[in-house]
């Protein structure tokens, strides 16, 4: 019987993050940093979060890793909700999702040798006897694209596009399911970058991998992911397959940060129309009324400023939270 169950659900996720002040350190506010995200991953595919910084990107991944507890909202993985889990469910779940960040580096130990930050795992999870450990770290950094050899060098005497393979390779050892990607690519060299982006997509084909890819590259993103999630202060403002939202956004800050990109086609220069992104995101410690981004939105009307819009769907697939939606011509 083949299943449609996504393998990652998330229902109305909330995190905030108490501000605390002075010598008793005293709760005076709140960072509300994910405000009811809700969003699915089928099997097989990949899920793209984007937006500018600060909007919340890497708080779900962090509460999608169980790296810290959501304020409300559930997560179910497999169709299991995580926050349920008993520690022996809980203990596989960390070997079925695993996580590749930003900066090689700073997430590899410098004192240990590649061979050992893959190993390490396979070691603590006892996944293999230690008379095979040295053929699996070969076979782990050989579809990694890197030669057995590495398994003896240490993060410093490799390059950033490197030490990303070994990253990688070391998420594989636990054979996960799910991989959070929190700017995999970001800090690479565009050429590197592309590298890297392949070996993800060839690892995806062949281990049957699901990817939530989290980037502030919106080509990288579109590249890469099936479907993807514009988050604008801690909420989605729009979702939808990747073409589709980048061929026809519906909501004006998707429209916005694509415009902010520019395009080498002189036709579509002429052709679209630009909506400017100006000032600053507001802190999620005291965000606006209504929709969150009315106070940088060309279109707002008082209806955007007392009421809070829902994410409803426009197409197939397609949702928006714009009070306005409709109101954007079609770029191209
Ligand atoms: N541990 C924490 N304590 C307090 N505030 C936090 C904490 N972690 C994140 N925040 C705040 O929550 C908000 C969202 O942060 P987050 O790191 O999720 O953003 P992001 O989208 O990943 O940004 P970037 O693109 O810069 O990585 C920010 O305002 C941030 O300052
Ligand atoms: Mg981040």
């Amino acid at each position: 019987m083949t299943t449609t169950r996504p393998l990652l659900e998330v229902n109305d996720l909330h995190v905030g993050f108490p501000i605390r002040k002075g010598f008793f350190q005293r709760t005076v506010g709140e960072v509300r940093a994910v405000s009811g995200v809700s969003f699915s991953v089928p099997r097989g595919t990949s899920f793209g979060l984007v937006g500018e910084s600060g909007c919340g990107k890497t708080t779900v991944a962090r509460a999608v890793l169980q790296l810290l507890e959501p304020t409300s909202g559930v997560i179910r993985f497999d169709g299991e909700d995580v926050a349920k889990m008993d520690a022996v469910a809980l203990s596989r779940f960390r070997g079925r999702v695993q996580a590749v960040f930003q900066d090689p580096f700073s997430s590899l130990n410098p004192r240990m040798s590649t061979g050992r930050i893959i190993s390490e795992p396979l070691r603590v999870h006892r996944l293999k006897p230690e008379s095979e450990i040295k053929a699996e770290v070969a076979r782990l950094l050989d579809i990694c694209g890197l030669p057995a050899r590495f398994a003896d060098l240490y993060p410093h005497e490799m390059s950033g596009g490197q030490r990303q393979r070994v990253g990688i390779a070391r998420a594989l050892a636990m054979n996960p399911e799910l991989i959070v990607c929190d700017e995999a690519v970001s800090a690479l060299d565009v050429s590197i970058q592309a590298q890297i982006i392949n070996l993800l997509e060839g690892l995806q084909k062949e281990l049957g991998l699901t990817y939530l890819f989290i980037g502030h590259d919106l080509s990288v993103v579109r590249h890469i992911c099936d479907q993807v999630a514009v988050m604008y202060l801690g909420r989605i403002a729009e979702t939808a397959p990747s073409d589709p939202l980048f061929a026809s956004p519906k909501h004006p800050y998707t429209q916005a940060l694509i415009d902010a990109v520019p395009n080498p086609d002189p036709d579509y220069e002429a052709g679209r129309e630009i909506v400017p992104l100006e000032g600053e995101v507001p802190s999620p410690a005291n965000p606006p009324s209504g929709c969150f981004f009315h106070p940088r939105c060309p279109r707002a009307t008082d209806r955007c400023r007392r009421e809070v819009p829902r994410l409803d769907p426009v197409e197939p697939g397609h949702m928006a939270a714009c009070w306005e939606t409709g109101t954007l011509v079609p770029a191209g």
